[in-house]
């Protein structure tokens, strides 16, 4: 997998390079390239559009340096093995332009999880909405500096969204129906999370359905069909479903994971965030059902808010993390038996079953 950042490289297919991992690695260059010229034209137009005055740009760098700060291209990574591995031509435009408008994507959701969130950091960086509260700070702006900071974020966010869709354009039907579902369910899978934690609703059923809407199918599922269907292939999509639902859910489980055990220098976000923010994961939730500490601590949270110190050492007592664990790894299981009679050659299936180790062990 190519990237820009030291971030990037947890992905990237292990085992020596087969002519398969070179076709992947190739358009994923490519995808690059894509990403960088879109950026850079989009920026060339809105620099010279008000004469005397350049902050016209500020959306579009909020974004470029979002998309430079690294990340592990999971997205893209996967709509392009998805193609290649249905017998789709690396050298199509199409497969670059669909994997670099999921990248674009992930960055308008990125960019408005972390208001949603109210995180700080991203990708090692502060957010977009921390960066220009802070500016607002300093200049001495009328007005208050948050909401201005929450404002540069949505648009900024709006705008990356544009741009994803902009390189869609030559989708045929199918692929732009994938396209809809893709972004429908992430953003109901978002309001669901935020919906949930405001009322503090611990359902497993729910946390999970929320983890694999908000999350695994923009991640794995959506883009491997996506990228099956765009190379003529939408025979693979029961095989890819099997594969990428449970694989996505595997991906949000260790996010939640990383979020409350994790390095933030290594993760490049905050530690923790998740309890402050009263987020109902499927770790909490199976922490409030196995635990009466815990679910006291959260039925008694109320208005005044949880104890989010002692909340995050009750997690670390409870064997909740063990048995969060144990669950990725039987849905990491599952997700390779889904591809056991999959009509994909061989290294694919090596490629595929390498990147859910990957996914699902990850620390960033
Ligand atoms: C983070 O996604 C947001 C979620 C959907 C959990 P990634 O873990 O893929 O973030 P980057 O792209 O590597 O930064
Ligand atoms: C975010 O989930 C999902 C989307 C961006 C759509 P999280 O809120 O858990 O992601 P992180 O942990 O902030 O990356
Ligand atoms: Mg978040
Ligand atoms: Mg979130
Ligand atoms: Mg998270």
């Amino acid at each position: 997998m190519t990237t820009q950042t030291t971030q990037t490289t947890h992905t990237a297919p292990a085992g020596g390079p087969t002519p398969a991992r070179e076709a992947l690695d190739r358009v994923l260059e490519r995808v690059e390239d894509r990403l960088r010229g879109h950026l850079d034209r989009e920026r060339d137009q809105w620099a010279t559009a008000v004469t005397g005055h350049t902050s016209a740009v500020i959306p579009v760098d909020a974004i470029a340096d979002l998309v430079h700060a690294g990340g592990k291209r999971l997205r893209p990574n996967f709509c392009a093995s998805g193609f290649l591995c249905a017998g789709g031509d690396p050298d199509d435009p199409v497969i670059v332009d669909a994997a670099a408008a999921l990248e674009l994507l992930h960055v308008f959701a990125l960019i408005h999880d972390d208001v949603l969130d109210d995180s700080p950091l991203r990708r090692g960086k502060p957010t977009v909405h921390e960066r220009y509260a802070a500016e607002h700070r300093a200049m001495g702006w009328r007005g208050e500096p948050r909401r201005f900071g929450e404002g540069v974020a949505i648009l900024a966010g709006d705008l990356a969204y544009v741009l994803a869709d902009t390189l869609t354009a030559d989708f045929p039907a199918p692929a732009r129906e994938i396209w809809g579902e893709l972004r429908a369910e992430m953003i109901i899978g978002q309001f669901l999370d935020i919906r949930s934690a405001a009322a503090a609703t611990a359902d497993m059923r729910l946390a999970r359905w929320i983890a694999v809407c908000k999350s695994g199918h923009y991640t794995i599922h959506r883009p491997l069909t996506l990228g099956a269907g765009l190379a003529g292939r939408p025979d693979l999509a029961p095989a890819f479903e099997g594969y990428g639902v449970a694989l996505g859910e595997a991906f949000q489980l260790r996010d939640d994971l990383i979020d409350a055990f994790g390095v933030s220098a290594t993760s490049g976000k905050p530690v923790g965030l998740d309890v402050d923010q009263h987020k109902m994961t499927p770790l909490l939730t199976v922490a409030v059902e196995r635990d009466a500490r815990v679910r006291a601590l959260v039925d008694e949270g109320g208005d005044e808010g949880w104890d989010t110190a002692r909340l995050r050492e009750l997690l670390a007592e409870t064997g909740v993390r063990a048995e969060i664990e144990a669950h990725i790894d039987g849905l990491v299981e599952r997700a390779c038996a889904a591809l056991a009679d999959a009509p994909i050659e061989e290294p694919w299936r090596r490629i595929l079953t390498d990147m859910a180790h990957r996914v699902a062990h990850r620390e960033s």
